[in-house]
């Protein structure tokens, strides 16, 4: 199985990612995580997607397939999940192309949705454990001692690209850029659209309903 997770920046893409591969045992392709790796070791492939990562523009394509062909390769017998890619028409035809070549297909994508001041309140509030990657709220979910991962003990930080000018630019690169593949997997017959605005557990159960009705009818 083969599901592609999107949706404009804090809408919970992270969030439900890490519930869903745990529930169904999928592999998480988490692209801005990814990056955001390759930036901390700074790597080559980290030095050149720094600049765009805080900018909230999209990284070129050319660095993120060479990423994603190396990824589909070695996970290519197993089930994943897609976070945050494809990003634009191109990369989504170009990984349709490339699953093609395996034999595969993306099965179902989700589109998450949600008002933009409500994804402003939630970035301002977000806060990431750099060792493990679990996302907390200060308002809603937030770990059970100030500032510290309930996982690892960790002190947790906030994203560079949290701040409100840039959470501004990467909606509006969501618009501009992302916002196309709701008509594309449209007509792919894949698309299913989801309300964000209710409680991640409301949304992890919307969201298993349809890949178990996915697997069922299989
Ligand atoms: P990426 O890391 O993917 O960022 P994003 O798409 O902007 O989305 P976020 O990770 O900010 O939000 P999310 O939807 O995962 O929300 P989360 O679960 O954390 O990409 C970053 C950058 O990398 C891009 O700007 C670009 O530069 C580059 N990049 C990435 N992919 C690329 C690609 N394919 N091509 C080119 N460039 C690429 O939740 C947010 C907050 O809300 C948290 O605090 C969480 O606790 C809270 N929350 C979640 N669910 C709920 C709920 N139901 N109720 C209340 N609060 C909730
Ligand atoms: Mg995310």
């Amino acid at each position: 199985m083969r599901i592609v997770l999107f949706g404009p920046p804090g809408v919970g893409k992270g969030t439900q990612a890490e519930l869903l591969a745990d529930r169904y045992h999928l592999i998480k392709f988490s692209m801005g995580d990814m990056l955001r790796q390759e930036v901390a070791v700074n790597s080559s492939v980290g030095r050149r997607a720094e600049p765009f990562l805080k900018a909230g523009h999209l990284v070129p394509d050319n660095i993120i397939f060479d990423m994603v062909n190396n990824f589909l390769i070695e996970y290519q017998n197993q089930d994943i999940l897609f976070d945050g890619f494809p990003r634009n028409l191109n990369q989504a035809r170009t990984l349709e192309q490339s699953l093609a070549q395996l034999s595969q297909k993306i099965d179902i994508a989700l589109e998450l949705y949600l008002p933009d001041q409500e994804i402003i309140k939630r970035l301002e509030n977000r806060r990431y454990c750099p060792s493990c990657g679990r996302i907390y709220n200060c308002l809603t979910d937030p770990p059970k001692i100030k500032g510290v991962c309930d996982e690892c003990g960790k002190k947790l930080i906030k994203r560079e690209d949290d701040q409100e000018s840039v959470i501004r630019r990467r909606l509006e690169v969501y618009e501009q850029e992302t916002r196309p593949l709701t008509e594309y997997y449209k007509e792919l017959n894949v698309y299913k659209k989801i309300d964000a605005s209710v409680t991640k557990e409301q949304i992890f159960k919307k969201i298993s309903e349809i890949i178990n009705g996915y697997t069922d009818k299989k």
